[in-house]
């Protein structure tokens, strides 16, 4: 196991009925700007729950937050903070609602110019205004994490920073929140946060075996509830496993102390940059590919995530490894997933753009050997399509 430094500094509030405590946590002088995205918050009803849990507090609020938010809309909120003099942020959505309050927190505090957060992955960041969230779509793991993804359309360029001062002071996870998800963002849920376990467990052995243990009881644990949540969607339990693990995923806990994957997500974010196709597709497109292209160097993972998460035990390690790769494209597209590029209406010139983009932005040393370049990008992708 590597040596590692961690801490999580975010309060979770889970369970029925909890954004009702969100008083407790935000001080009462406190100016507040609530942020949302595009309507559904409205829609279902959990704005209405927030204003009425800060009833009589000095409350602003900004909609419009893209899915995949946008740079433009986060700098116009940055001007309403600047404006209004206020003091603390809640991200009232999804990870896209939770990652551009993140961005906006720091931008609200930096002199320069904000591209700058974006173009040093965050690490000009040295304070960003207190925020919390409550998480409506268990996805991202953004509601206990300290990093944001940022889509700059003018650019073309989707780029993700981090920084320790992006943490949310607390998060308000009410299952019965996402009742109201459409199938199609249960699926991108469960296999985000499916991703994200795979991003820090399928690369090489390190003796970790707390962090490999986990990972392993979150990915069974999405193969068994993702699809009952788009039979039953309204059932609490699913519900309720569903979010913590997809909070799981991606606070830090089975990242601590082990190699760390991330192509998957670094060229899944070039997909969602040339066609603004949803994050967690672009990753089911990419990860089957690059598991089987990987197969060398990923070997020894391929064969305990094959019996320790699929139970496949039987056959040479090629075919465990052929059967393994076949389970997890089954799985998400069991979910309603399509995992082609030609599935999306990308051919051979949108590759090219993808390799392209990958160069322009630096992600050229991908992988946790930092040995996939843009030409092996280009391999997994043709393998794609
Ligand atoms: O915009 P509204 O109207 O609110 O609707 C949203 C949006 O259209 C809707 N929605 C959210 N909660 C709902 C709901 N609809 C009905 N009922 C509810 N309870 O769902 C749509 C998608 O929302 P979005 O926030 O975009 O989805 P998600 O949580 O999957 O976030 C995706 C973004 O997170 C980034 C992705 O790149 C993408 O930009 N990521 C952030 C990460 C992080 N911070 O650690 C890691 C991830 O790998 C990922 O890159
Ligand atoms: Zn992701």
């Amino acid at each position: 196991m590597k040596n590692f430094n961690f801490h999580n500094p975010t309060r979770i509030l889970f369970g029925k009925d909890t954004i009702a405590e969100l008083k407790d946590q935000i001080p009462a002088e406190a100016k507040v700007l609530a942020l949302y995205g595009g309507g559904s918050a409205e829609r279902t009803g959990v704005l209405g729950q927030v204003r009425e849990a800060l009833a009589g507090r000095t409350v602003l609020e900004f909609g419009g937050i893209e899915p995949n938010p946008r740079y433009a809309t986060a700098l116009k909120a940055v001007e309403m903070i600047r404006e209004n003099n206020i003091t603390f942020l809640l991200a009232v959505g999804g990870g896209s609602v939770i990652d551009a309050t993140k961005f906006i927190a720091a931008a609200a505090k930096y002199d320069g110019d904000a591209w700058d957060i974006l173009t040093s992955r965050g690490s000009v960041i040295s304070q960003a205004l207190p925020f919390g969230s409550v998480l409506t779509l268990p996805a991202t793991g953004s509601e206990m994490n300290s990093g944001g993804v940022i889509t700059n359309l003018e650019k073309g360029a989707k780029l993700p920073f981090s920084s320790l001062h992006c943490y949310p002071v607390f998060s308000v996870l009410d299952p019965e929140t996402t009742y109201t998800l459409p199938p199609r963002q249960i699926a991108n849920g469960v296999v985000d946060a499916f991703i994200h376990t795979i991003e820090q467990y399928l690369t090489y052995p390190s003796a970790a075996r707390v962090q490999d243990g986990f990972a392993e009881t979150l990915l069974r644990t999405l193969i068994e509830l993702g699809p009952k949540a788009l039979e039953t969607p309204e059932d609490y339990d699913i519900r309720a496993n569903l979010m913590w693990t997809a909070t799981m995923a991606l606070n830090g806990l089975i990242g601590a102390g082990v190699p760390q994957d991330w192509a998957s997500h670094m060229i899944g974010h070039e997909i969602t940059a040339l066609n603004d196709t949803d994050h967690a597709r672009t990753l089911a497109i990419v990860l089957p590919s690059l598991m089987n292209d990987q197969r060398g160097p990923k070997r020894e993972k391929l064969l305990q995530y094959a019996g320790n998460v699929w139970d496949i035990r039987e056959g040479s390690d090629d075919a465990r490894i052929d059967a393994v790769i076949e389970a997890t494209r089954g799985f998400f597209e069991q979910m309603g997933i399509k995992t082609r590029l030609g599935d999306y209406d990308i051919s051979a010139s949108g590759i090219d753009h993808i390799v392209a983009a990958l160069q322009d932005h630096g992600m050229t040393a991908l992988g946790e050997h930092q040995a996939i370049g843009p030409e092996d990008a280009r391999r997994i992708l043709e393998a794609a399509l």
